[in-house]
C-alpha cells in the first residue's frame, strides 16, 4: 500500500499550503514554472502527480494530452475530483511499474516524487525511453542536504529554536526513515552528483539548476552574508534560507 493511502497521513497532508491553495502554496513554484516548456500542443507525463495540480497547469496551457500517474489511489481518487479536464488521463500506478510507451510524450515532469525511489537510473532510462528525441526532462526533489542524514527535522536550541540542519551519512544513499507529518516515512537519499551524473550518463544535457528560496528571500539573503539575523522576517522564512530543502533540475534529451 502506499504510504500516502494511510488515513491519517493522508488527512495531515491535505492540510498542507500545497494541497489546499495548489500551485499557488508551493513554495518553488515561482522557480520550476520558468522551467516547464512551452506546453501549447505538447504531450505532458506527471510522474507521482499527486492532486494533479501541474497536470491541470499543462492542461489550461494548452497541452494536448496529459497523463497523471500516481501510486496512492487516495491522491488519484483527489485528482480526478478536483483537477480534471478532457485532456488529461490518471492512473494509479507506481512510477516503477509504468508501462512508459516509446516516444510518446514531449515533456516528462515529476514534482518532489523521485525521493520515494530507490533507483534514479531507473528512472532516467524510463523517462529517455517515453521522451522523444529533443524533450524535455523537468523535476523537483528534495535535496540532498535535507535528506541525508535521515531525521528530517532541525537540531533545536534549548530554546526550542532550530540551531542547525543535520548533514551526516552523505555519501551513503540508500533508505531513509524522516519523520514527515508526524509519521515514519520511507524515502532514498542520494548525492547531487548521482542526480547530475545519472542524467548525463542517459543523454540529457542540464539547462537549469535551481535550490530554489521562498521569493524575495534570495535578494535578501545576496545583501547578507548570513552573520546578522534577518530584520523583518518571519522565522520560518529564514530558516528556508539556512538550508537547501529542495532541487529543481530541467535537462533536454538528445537520443
Ligand atoms: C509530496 S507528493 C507530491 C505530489 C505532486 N507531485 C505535487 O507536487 O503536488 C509525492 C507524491 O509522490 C507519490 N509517490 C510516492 N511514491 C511513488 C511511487 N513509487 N510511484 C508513484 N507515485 C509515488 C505520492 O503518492 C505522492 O502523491
Amino acid at each position: 500500500m502506499s504510504q500516502y493511502d494511510n488515513p491519517d497521513f493522508f488527512a495531515s497532508y491535505k492540510l498542507m499550503k500545497r494541497s489546499q491553495d495548489g500551485l499557488a502554496g508551493a513554495g518553488e513554484w515561482h522557480e520550476l514554472k520558468n522551467m516547464i516548456p512551452d506546453l501549447n500542443g505538447k504531450r505532458l507525463l506527471d510522474l507521482g502527480c499527486g492532486y494533479g495540480w501541474h497536470c491541470i497547469y499543462a492542461a489550461q496551457q494548452g497541452a494536448s494530452k496529459v497523463v497523471g500517474i500516481d501510486l496512492s489511489q487516495k491522491m488519484i481518487q483527489q485528482a480526478q475530483e478536483t483537477n480534471n479536464a478532457p485532456v488529461i488521463d490518471y492512473e494509479c500506478c507506481g512510477i516503477e511499474q509504468y508501462s512508459y510507451p516509446k516516444d510518446t510524450f514531449d515533456v516528462v515532469i515529476s514534482s518532489l516524487a523521485f525521493h520515494y525511489i530507490a533507483s534514479f537510473s531507473d528512472i532516467c532510462a524510463n523517462v529517455k525511453q517515453t521522451l522523444v528525441n529533443g524533450g524535455d526532462f523537468v523535476f523537483s526533489v528534495e535535496h540532498p542536504v535535507f535528506t541525508a542524514h535521515g531525521s528530517g527535522d532541525w537540531i533545536y536550541d534549548e530554546n526550542g529554536k532550530p540551531k542547525y540542519w543535520p548533514v551526516d551519512r552523505y555519501s551513503m544513499e540508500g533508505e531513509r526513515h524522516p519523520n514527515f507529518l508526524g509519521h515514519d516515512i520511507k524515502k532514498y537519499h542520494k548525492t547531487l552528483a548521482t542526480y547530475v551524473n545519472t542524467l548525463i550518463n542517459h543523454g540529457f544535457t542540464l539547462t537549469k539548476f535551481v535550490e530554489p528560496l521562498p521569493e524575495g528571500l534570495k535578494e535578501i539573503c545576496t545583501l547578507n552574508n548570513g552573520s546578522e539575523p534577518l530584520p523583518d522576517l518571519p522565522e520560518a522564512m529564514y530558516d528556508e534560507g539556512r538550508r537547501p530543502m529542495m532541487l529543481l533540475i530541467s535537462a533536454k534529451l538528445t537520443k
